[in-house]
């Protein structure tokens, strides 16, 4: 058999080169040559000449219209994270599970583990905690008489030599940063090892069948660089998000080859463990007797979930130089942007003002469809009026100050009713049909129309 051989590969340019050096000979690029071990039966091109003419290996060529079934999932028993994986876990799909260190990754996939165990033998590889520790947090999780088997291992091919002579359903690997494969010189967690050992361990999976979850810890600035490059090789990458001086995590499918994207997942971290909410509308909210200036609820949407959300905001007067502008939760060229719209077509000035805006909860909104909501609680905050109780808000705004339409509004206003909402305002509709609900709905087509009876109540 042909012996495997190491060469650095450029990851800006490709180039490769036989040893390890600073500067990329192709692209000059500095610190971008990676350690990569080539298994000459596989790659080398005598290798795949040899086999095409020997007309051994063919291209198997398959019509579109195809009866296969749809691949089998098994139920995590967590219907938040079933929810997040597209309805349950796929035999022989690879899951990249990513978040800040400490926010809860190893407890959820230890609940998932315990979980999954009562129906498919199930293993939980740690490379950061002892087996006693990993223990230690079963009982707290209440969850210690799952028939869950554990390991201690951060080789590689100690776990593959494992992984090859038991019948596993669900592997999990905690983290792959700690795993080894001593057939390349750099030390774990480096973007060579990780991707090396995660390529063996996904083609494992594939061959055996059974699902690998791999863990890796990211931060929000994208500075621990090595899962990053897992994103491709995965079948679903999965994020979890959250503050951690809130309660609540957030689950998020980034990429899901077996269902949609940006999904959401909803736990809540306490004494004993995640628990899932059911119901997420309800735990953004704050909870107020007396309505307050400055905040409006926005009717969002987190991929097929309708998500209500409270956005705050505060206006003062500005002390010298350029007025502050601070935002949390949203997005502050957006926030420029409303501000703008909101002093050139609906006659307010904010230029002397310091402007606040925060999103309750710790939330974070992408969508375009808050700016109405966000021009709400800004005029709400100049004025000093509060808006109507139990009232949602939602509508794109263009430049001009016109009102935009909004997606799903039907699934929004379902979920307004369903939390006590009475009335909405929203885009004016082209088709005024409307689903019969128990909600007073208000269209608006100009911000202006908003903006000026609120200026009018003050004067
Ligand atoms: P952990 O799962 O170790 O985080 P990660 O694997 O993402 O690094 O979570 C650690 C945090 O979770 C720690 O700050 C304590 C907290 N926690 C609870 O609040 N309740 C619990 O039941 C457990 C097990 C952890
Ligand atoms: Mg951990």
């Amino acid at each position: 058999m042909a012996k495997d051989f190491k060469q650095y590969v450029c990851q800006a340019c490709g180039g490769v080169a036989p040893k390890w050096q600073g500067q990329c000979l192709h692209c000059a690029e500095w610190n971008t040559l990676v350690e990569e071990v080539v298994s000459k039966n596989v790659t080398a091109p005598g290798a795949a000449m040899k086999q095409k003419s020997s007309g051994r290996k063919q291209l198997e060529l398959a019509p579109l219209d195809s009866k296969t079934p749809a691949p089998p999932r098994r139920s995590s028993g967590i219907a938040e994270f079933d929810r997040v994986c597209g309805g349950g876990l796929v035999a022989g799909a690879a899951l990249f599970i990513g978040g800040d260190p400490g926010i809860g990754k190893s407890t959820l996939l230890l609940q998932v583990a315990a979980q999954m165990a009562a129906s498919t033998p199930t293993l939980y590889i740690t490379g950061e905690e002892s087996l006693d520790q990993v223990r230690l947090r079963a009982a707290r999780l209440g969850v210690i008489g799952a028939p869950l088997t554990l390991a201690a291992e951060t080789d590689l091919t100690a776990m593959l030599h494992g992984l090859r002579h038991n019948d596993y359903g669900l592997v999990i690997i905690d983290s792959i940063q700690t795993v080894h494969w001593d057939a390349l010189d750099s030390t774990a967690g480096t973007v060579a090892q990780v991707r090396a050992c995660a390529g063996e361990l996904i083609r494992l999976a594939k061959q055996q069948g059974f699902t690998l979850m791999l863990v890796g810890h990211v931060t929000k600035e994208g500075t621990i660089a090595g899962p990053r490059v897992l994103e491709h090789m995965v079948d679903c990458v999965l994020y979890f998000e959250g503050d951690r001086n809130h309660q609540f995590r957030i689950l998020r499918t980034v990429k899901n080859r077996f269902g949609a994207t940006d999904e959401i997942g909803v736990f809540s971290m306490t004494q004993s463990g995640l628990q899932e909410v059911h119901n997420p509308s309800a735990l953004f909210l704050a909870e107020r007797d007396t309505p307050v200036s400055g905040t409006a609820v926005f009717a969002g949407m987190e991929g097929t979930r309708p998500l209500l959300m409270e956005i705050q905001a505060l206006v003062a007067p500005a002390g010298y130089g350029t007025p502050r502008r601070a935002v949390v939760g949203w997005d502050s060229a957006r926030l420029a942007m409303i501000l703008a719209v909101l002093e050139s077509r609906a006659g307010l000035s904010f230029g002397q003002l310091d402007v606040y805006l925060n999103v309750a909860g710790g939330l974070r909104i992408t969508e375009p469809a808050a700016d109405l909501a966000v021009a709400a609680a800004l005029v709400s905050a100049a004025v000093g009026e509060p808006l109507p109780e139990r009232q949602v808000i939602m509508g794109e705004i263009g430049l001009s100050g016109e009102i935009r339409a909004v997606n799903q509004l039907d699934l929004r206003l379902k979920e307004s009713a369903k939390l006590g909402f009475t009335s909405a305002i929203i885009p004016a509709l082209r088709d005024p049909q409307l689903p019969n609900l128990k909600i007073s709905v208000k269209q608006l087509k100009e911000l202006r129309q908003f903006a000026q009876p609120m200026l009018k109540s003050k004067n």
